[in-house]
């Protein structure tokens, strides 16, 4: 069975991989971008970056109708524990082993308080090796770091990097951010869902192609890849 990767807009991504289903900030009611509805979405584990909500989206909903454990920072999963969503808390160079494969929280640059304006702590990326070996780096929202040559050095199959600009990393800094990650695959998220953060995602596919050797792959909402 292939690991099956699908964009469903702004920055949420759904991962089957064996027989587990896993979501990516699940952001899907309120998002002109999203192909499907959260009442479609059935994972078993749901992954959120950081507290904003165009991130944490449906994730509550979800997990109560589909008893998915929510993974995220510390500060969210006791957010998430005093509302009675089963939650998993990790910290940023935390990894732990699920029954899908493994997950470590990375470094992200970028803000997190929650929806109610509780304290979220900082945002994280992930990093997901799955059971079947595919290493699957999703950046999240952040700025540039030169760190993200050390994520590199997982030897980073696919990666999943904003280029929206304005609120994380703009075109320029993250055709920077392939140089240093060297993923074999790159797909562009956090853009043309809100003016704030309109790209032209061809031309920037354009760029990577003629100055790494990273494939970028442009993902409208709905687009399935195979690894
Ligand atoms: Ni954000
Ligand atoms: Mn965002």
């Amino acid at each position: 069975m292939p690991t099956t990767i699908r964009f469903l807009g702004h920055s949420c991504i759904e991962i089957k991989t064996g027989e587990y289903n896993l979501l990516i900030d699940p952001f899907l009611t309120g998002n002109p971008m999203a192909p499907c509805s959260a009442e479609e979405m059935n994972p078993d584990f749901i992954l959120v970056s950081h507290g904003h909500s165009d991130h944490l989206g449906d994730a509550v909903e979800i997990s109560k109708r589909c008893d998915a454990t929510i993974i995220t920072n510390y500060e969210i999963h006791e957010w998430l524990a005093a509302k009675g969503v089963k939650s998993h808390g990790m910290q940023p160079g935390g990894g732990f082993n699920f029954p899908f494969g493994r997950v470590k929280l990375t470094l992200a640059f970028h803000g997190s308080s929650l929806p109610d304006g509780s304290y979220g702590s900082t945002p994280v990326g992930f990093l997901i090796t799955t059971k079947d070996g595919h290493t699957i780096y999703d950046a999240a929202d952040t700025s540039l770091f030169g760190d993200m040559s050390l994520i590199g050095k997982e030897g980073i199959e696919l990666a999943f990097l904003p280029i929206g600009d304005n609120y994380t990393m703009g075109p320029d800094d993250a055709l920077k951010a392939v140089q240093r990650i060297h993923p074999k695959k790159v797909v562009p998220i956090h853009y043309n869902t809100f003016d704030l953060i309109n790209q032209d995602a061809d031309l920037w596919a354009e760029h990577v192609k003629k100055a790494t050797d990273s494939e970028a792959i442009v993902m409208k909402p709905g687009d399935k890849i195979d690894l």
